[in-house]
């Protein structure tokens, strides 16, 4: 009789909790074209693979009349569940509760899943929509802010760390997200530091939220965020294709997937992929999807930098990660924000032994006042030490032009890269050969002989395979078995750095 009254009691506080903050805020939710925080996870998890912790867990606050206001979960639904098969973690927060706002309790629960999931080695996916710090606890609620930070310093290059950013975002809660390895944005949400009328009182400027820090800025201006898509169930689906590319944790290795794609398959349209006029553009992407098993190449910050695209695809089953330069844009030169982007997508490869494989055609550094000003000398540098601190297996390939600078910090032989190739219409030299001769043949005559016998002498794959800085010039049909062969070579690269506490990244 007592057991049937505390299952009773039971059932009721999880149809409580399950209801979060009631069917008019649902409503309301769900007017916005919004899900509501379970909705989600129904979405991002495999069926009926959700176990939910903490469900029960309430606030302790008794101010402006809390102790009367208590929802079971307290705005966060915590837990795990799998997705395709694998374990992850998840919290997800109720915006129907409280405005989905960070309180003492709800940040245990937060913390709880990332303990959980360094324990058990497996990655964390944070569903934000809230309004910041819950107002009536003050400094707790601050606190529980600063113990997320902690763990997910502690977490990142442990286990992938994944933020959907699915409503507001605001004020120090846009740290976490920033901590994390990948940060989606559902389009309508938003991130920023301080809001609207905050800004206009400092700096008297007026701006919508969506324009300070909506998901087009975010994804095209300032970087922030990784990708961003139309509604939630987009953005939850695409969130599930990403994780099947990433490893569970750093000790794991990368996941591999069963293919019908033969790794010796000759793509002979790659034959004619580079133009006979030297300075005109081809689309790198073709490239990319030609060699990715199926086709199949996920980008990450597509609309940003994107004369470096950078992204997942699989060889043989096994994830990739690919590095390359975009001659549609800017020529596919190195600028400040290619060089962070790309920075930071090879210390994330590099850290969940994920092989690199980069693809250059780089014709230099991107001159100008704006640059230098803003440091591209400390951020190009960024990209060097990436490079050059990373042990996973390297494998790079000059389809075209590799000049200056650029063409070292792209995965040269000289950043310990393991094997690198060249098409036979690279040309790697200290610069183009219009610029070199105009340079060393100042005031001569014929300028374009000797142009000619610059390239001959200097702008072509064979000086740099006979110092032994490429392994071999190959035939670009050849391209993916070359590339596939090279990633069974390398499987069982064994490279350490010296010790240290950690490197003085240029950040
Ligand atoms: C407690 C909150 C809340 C909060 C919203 N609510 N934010 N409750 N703490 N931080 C509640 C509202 O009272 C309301 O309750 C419900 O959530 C929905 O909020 P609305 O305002 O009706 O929704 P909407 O119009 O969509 O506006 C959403 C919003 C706005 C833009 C997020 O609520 C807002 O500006 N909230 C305050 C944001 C803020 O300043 N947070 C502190 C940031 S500083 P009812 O009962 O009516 O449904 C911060 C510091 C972190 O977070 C530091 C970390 C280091």
């Amino acid at each position: 009789m007592k057991q049937q009254a505390v299952l009773t009691k039971l059932e009721n506080k999880r149809q409580q909790a399950r209801e979060g903050g009631g069917k008019k805020r649902v409503d309301a939710q769900h007017g916005k074209g919004k899900l509501t925080a379970r909705e989600r996870l129904e979405v991002l998890l495999d069926p009926d693979s959700f176990e939910e912790y903490d469900m029960f867990v309430e606030h302790r606050s008794t101010n402006f009349g809390m102790n009367d206001n208590i929802t079971p979960g307290d705005g966060c639904v915590t837990g795990t569940g799998t997705i395709n098969g694998r374990l992850v973690y998840v919290y997800s927060q109720d915006f129907t509760v409280f405005g989905g706002s960070l309180s003492e309790a709800n940040a245990k629960k937060i913390c709880k899943v990332m303990d959980m999931a360094m324990k058990t080695g497996a990655p964390v996916i944070g569903l934000n929509d809230s309004g910041g710090a819950r107002i009536q606890e003050g400094v707790d609620s601050l606190a529980g802010y600063g113990e997320i930070f902690q763990r997910n310093v502690n977490a990142s290059g442990v286990i992938p760390q994944i933020s959907l950013i699915m409503g507001p975002c605001a004020g120090g809660a846009v740290y976490s997200p920033a901590l994390t390895d990948f940060t989606i944005m559902a389009q309508g949400s938003y991130m920023f530091v301080t809001g609207p009328d905050v800004v206009k009182t400092v700096t008297h400027e007026e701006v919508t939220q969506e324009d300070l820090g909506g998901a087009s800025v975010h994804t095209t201006i300032s970087g922030v965020a990784d990708l961003s898509f139309s509604n939630d169930i987009v953005t939850l689906r695409q969130t599930r294709r990403l994780f099947n590319f990433l490893p569970l944790n750093n000790r794991q290795g990368t996941p591999s997937r069963p293919t019908n794609d033969p790794a010796d398959r000759v793509e002979t349209s790659l034959n004619t992929l580079i133009p006979d006029d030297p300075n005109k553009p081809y689309d790198m992407k073709e490239l990319i999807i030609r060699i990715c098993d199926e086709y199949d190449f996920f980008e990450i910050q597509p609309d940003y930098a994107k004369n470096i695209m950078v992204g997942f695809g699989r060889m043989e089953g096994k994830t990739i990660g690919i590095v390359a330069n975009q001659p549609m844009e800017m020529a596919g030169c190195l600028d400040i924000s290619a060089s962070r982007k790309a920075a930071r997508f090879v210390r994330f490869c590099d850290a969940f032994s994920i092989p690199l494989v980069t693809l250059v055609d780089v014709p230099g550094f991107l001159p100008g006042i704006n640059q230098e000003h803003n440091g591209i000398i400390k951020h190009g540098a960024k990209l060097i030490a990436a490079y050059a601190e990373a042990t996973v297996p390297k494998i790079t390939l000059i389809t075209r032009k590799a000049y200056g600078g650029a063409y070292i910090v792209m995965s040269s032989k000289h950043l310990r890269s393991d094997i690198n190739l060249a098409w036979p219409d690279a040309e790697i030299a200290v610069m183009g050969p219009k610029g070199a001769v105009e340079i060393i043949f100042r005031g001569e005559k014929d300028m374009d002989a000797r142009a000619e016998e610059y390239k001959e002498k200097i702008a072509n794959p064979f000086i740099a395979a006979s110092r032994g800085y490429l392994d071999d010039v190959i035939r670009p049909q050849n391209t993916r078995s070359r590339i596939c062969r090279a990633l069974t070579i390398l499987e069982n690269k064994d490279e350490k750095n010296p010790w240290k506490k950690h490197d003085n990244l240029p950040l």
